[in-house]
């Protein structure tokens, strides 16, 4: 166990579940366009950017699709996920998520998020975060979507930690693989939380609190 100075958290799925949010919108519009989708392809989607989830959906399209349509469905998509995101209210961030956070910020850590989304901000701002993190990366802010460390090694930087320093917590395969290709170790939870890539298999969020040396709530 090392002596963390920062820890970087990804949003969707960690500290909190857009991921049915996100199925929804995906699903209406593969419906669309007649293109199978199921749960389990949802979750080769968690971490990946907006573009490339539509890349996977369209794996099962027959067809081959025009550059502006594909902007014009990913546009689309986002529209019903933003209008399933209004519904969302501090009441969605659980208690569990609250205190550790609060408990890893008495203990002297910096707390900044790492999201591949490009919604990172109106999310916050929904569950009545904006402005408690000490750095935001997200997908406004990156060329290359996980499994790149870009986000992450950003994250670092906007909190003024080295790499070594950092621990990231990750629901997704691709966001264990960034933090690793960046450096960090990391804490798997939720889906990933089997993952033989994390450093720490997280049963609960409180869980985060043992793997950074903080007293247990
Ligand atoms: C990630 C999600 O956090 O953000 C992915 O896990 C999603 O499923 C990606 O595709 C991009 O999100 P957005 O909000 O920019 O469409
Ligand atoms: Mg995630």
């Amino acid at each position: 166990m090392r002596n963390y100075h920062g820890v970087i958290f990804d949003l969707d799925g960690v500290i909190c579940h857009t991921d049915a949010y996100h199925y929804q919108a995906w699903k209406q519009v593969a419906d669309e366009l007649g293109i199978y989708f199921d749960e389990s392809i949802n979750n080769r989607l968690r971490g990946v950017s907006r573009m490339e989830s539509f890349e996977i959906i369209l794996e099962r399209y027959d067809g081959v699709m025009e550059e502006a349509d594909k902007i014009r469905y990913t546009s689309k998509k986002n529209e019903i996920y933003k209008k399933l995101l209004s519904n969302m209210s501090p009441a969605d961030l659980s208690p569990e998520v609250k205190e550790t956070l609060e408990k890893m910020r008495e203990n002297g850590l910096k707390l900044a998020i790492g999201s591949s989304s490009k919604n990172a901000c109106f999310i916050l701002e929904r569950l009545g975060l904006g402005g408690y993190f000490d750095a935001i990366s997200d997908g406004n802010q990156i060329a290359r979507s996980k499994p790149d460390p870009e986000v992450f090694l950003l994250a670092a930087r906007l909190i003024g930690e080295k790499p070594e320093h950092c621990l990231v917590v990750e629901d997704a395969k691709a966001g264990l693989m960034a933090a690793k290709a960046g450096g960090m170790d990391a804490a798997g939870i939720g889906d990933a939380a089997g993952c033989e890539l994390a450093d720490y298999h997280l049963k609960t969020f409180h869980d985060l609190l043992t793997a950074c040396n903080c007293e247990p709530i």
